[in-house]
């Protein structure tokens, strides 16, 4: 595992921002494996900088995200696909049949993680993945549990989840308590994985994952110290208690 630690979120947004440039660079037809919520839109920010300054160019790449609300729609601005569309691909020149976000609508849900996968391997793996942290450990919607699931799964929502991303909704009633999300196993099979985090929310759960010489299912986020080409960033604040 290396560790990087930023003076802020700026600045971690474009450490991030400058290690995926660097791999797409090095691979312009790579797989990303992308996340949702506040922590990467800096980073998302970075690289559409570089494609509009740089011509950094995302025409080859595919990306997977991670997770997507049960019974949502890409239109619904609260779905993770209508997030990633604002937030990065309706801004770079990615062609939108490349962009993988879990159907949140899909009929026969069990079989449809079992595609997601396929498509993830069928695509040839996840190059490089980024990651957010829950304020509880999580990773996607791999809640603390006694176990966890290896691949795609329909995940319940811990209440500390519901509440955390109550922000994104109208009303805590209208986040979905259901979603698709990558297991642990589809995680960890990435080729390299970028954790990100930021924040003092943040500072409880990075000191738990540093001091800490275990690894634990009730910290899912935990099982990626076993990865090994591990890079955590972070910025002071999630870095200090
Ligand atoms: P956040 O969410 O980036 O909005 O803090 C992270 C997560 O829950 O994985």
């Amino acid at each position: 595992m290396k560790l990087i630690v930023a003076k802020n979120y700026e600045e971690l947004s474009k450490t991030a921002a400058d290690i995926i440039k660097e791999e797409v660079i090095k691979k312009p037809n790579i797989v990303l494996g992308l996340a949702t919520g506040s922590t990467p839109v800096g980073t998302y920010k970075n690289l559409i900088k570089f494609h509009e300054e740089e011509g950094l160019d995302f025409s080859k790449i595919k990306t997977f995200n991670l997770d997507e609300y049960v019974g949502l729609d890409g239109k619904h601005p609260s779905s993770y696909r209508y997030f990633m569309d604002e937030n990065l691909f309706s801004k770079i020149n990615i062609k939108m049949e490349n962009t993988y976000v879990p159907d949140g609508k899909a009929s026969d849900l069990e079989n449809y993680c079992k595609e997601y996968d396929r498509s993830i391997e069928e695509a040839g793996g996840i190059d490089v993945q980024v990651l957010g942290i829950g304020s509880n450990g999580h990773i996607a919607f791999n809640e603390p549990s006694e176990s966890l699931s290896i691949g795609t799964f329909i995940a319940s929502l811990k209440e500390t989840t519901i509440k955390d991303n109550s922000r994104f909704f109208n009303s805590i009633e209208e986040v979905p308590t259901t979603a698709i999300s990558m297991g642990i196993g589809s995680i960890l099979k990435a080729k390299k994985i970028i954790l990100l985090a930021n924040g003092k929310n943040k500072a409880e759960v990075i000191q738990q994952l540093l001091d800490k010489n275990v690894v634990s299912t009730n910290l899912p986020v935990s099982l990626l110290l076993l990865h090994p080409d591990f890079t955590i960033i972070v910025d002071e604040a999630a870095y200090k208690k």
